[in-house]
């Protein structure tokens, strides 16, 4: 991330979730519609190129846009983990690099008791924040903001500054962000997240896999993910296999680590559905327990 720039991975993200939603079959894995008023108006319209193109000249393009089902995939798994945390009577929500992720303007209003923290790189939360208040949507009470640059800044004091309270156990998030980090960035933002937790939290966060690991679609979409033209500005820089980031999450002091059995969950997400998505498997999902 370069200072004082938004992330524009955040956006294409939640262009790849909302386009699920508006061209791909119904019902659809996880429903973002509503974070596409989250993207600023002069970037909507790269929605359009989203949509399934059936030109076989453009078979890798049409890959990558079948693999995309792996977003809204990613989406859901954090939220079904949400709502296994609540159950458990986990009251604090932590969204690491949390993006345009609009959770907080679609909460159930029974779950208004959940205390959300959305933590990101100071340029991007002010620019969701920018959008926020042109778009007059009411800022819920049960929302707090954290500006964070994990590479620099204190992870664990802006928490406590923005009210997180380390005495109650928390639920937190970090989708779509180790990639973008120094390896020794993920260790210690683990180890500092460890610290301000209360036993019962939990954290859930994706990772990739490397390069040289992948194949097939999965290394198309991989090499048409690293020649786009934002990855000069957020370029991928770490990357786990599974043994190497267990590891490392338990050698800080993580009592239990669970990672989502990818092709199952693939499979059955798919299962039924008539279109022809695919699941991308060159990122992976995990949850840590304390
Ligand atoms: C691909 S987006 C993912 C957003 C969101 N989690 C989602 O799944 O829609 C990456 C996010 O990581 C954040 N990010 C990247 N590097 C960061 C850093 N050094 N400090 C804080 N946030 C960072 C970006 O600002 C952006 O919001």
């Amino acid at each position: 991330m370069k200072e004082g720039k938004s992330s524009s991975t955040a956006w294409g993200v939640t262009l790849a979730r909302v386009a699920h939603v508006r061209f791909d079959e119904s019902p659809p894995i996880f429903d973002d519609s509503l974070a596409f008023e989250l993207v600023e108006p002069e970037i909507q319209p790269i929605l359009e190129h989203y949509r399934p193109v059936r030109d076989p000249e453009k078979s890798a393009l049409e890959e990558v846009r079948r693999a995309r089902a792996y977003l809204p995939l990613r989406q859901r798994y954090q939220e079904e983990c949400l709502m296994a945390a609540y159950e458990r009577g986990v009251r604090q929500f932590v969204l690491l690099g949390a993006g345009l992720d609009a959770y907080a303007f679609r909460q159930p209003p029974d779950h208004s008791d959940l205390s959300i923290f959305e933590v990101d790189f100071p340029a991007t939360q002010a620019k969701k924040r920018a959008r926020i208040e042109r778009l007059g949507w009411c800022e819920p009470a049960n929302l707090f903001f954290s500006p964070c640059d994990f590479e620099r800044d204190n992870l664990s004091q802006s928490l406590l500054r923005s009210g997180f309270d380390k005495r109650l156990p928390c639920y937190f998030t970090w989708m779509g962000v180790t990639v973008y980090l120094e390896r020794e960035t993920v260790r210690s933002t683990f180890s500092d997240l460890l610290a301000i937790s209360a036993p019962g939290s939990s954290i859930a966060f994706e990772y990739a896999l490397p390069t040289e690991d992948l194949s097939g679609s999965d290394l198309l979409s991989r090499q048409f993910s690293l020649a786009q033209k934002n990855r000069e500005r957020e370029p991928f820089v770490s990357q786990f296999r599974l043994e190497g980031i267990r590891e490392l999450v338990t050698d800080i002091g993580w009592k239990r680590f669970e990672a989502l059995d990818h092709e199952e969950t693939a499979a059955r997400i798919l299962a039924g559905r008539n279109d022809d998505l695919s699941i991308h498997m060159g990122f992976r999902l995990a949850e840590a327990f304390n």
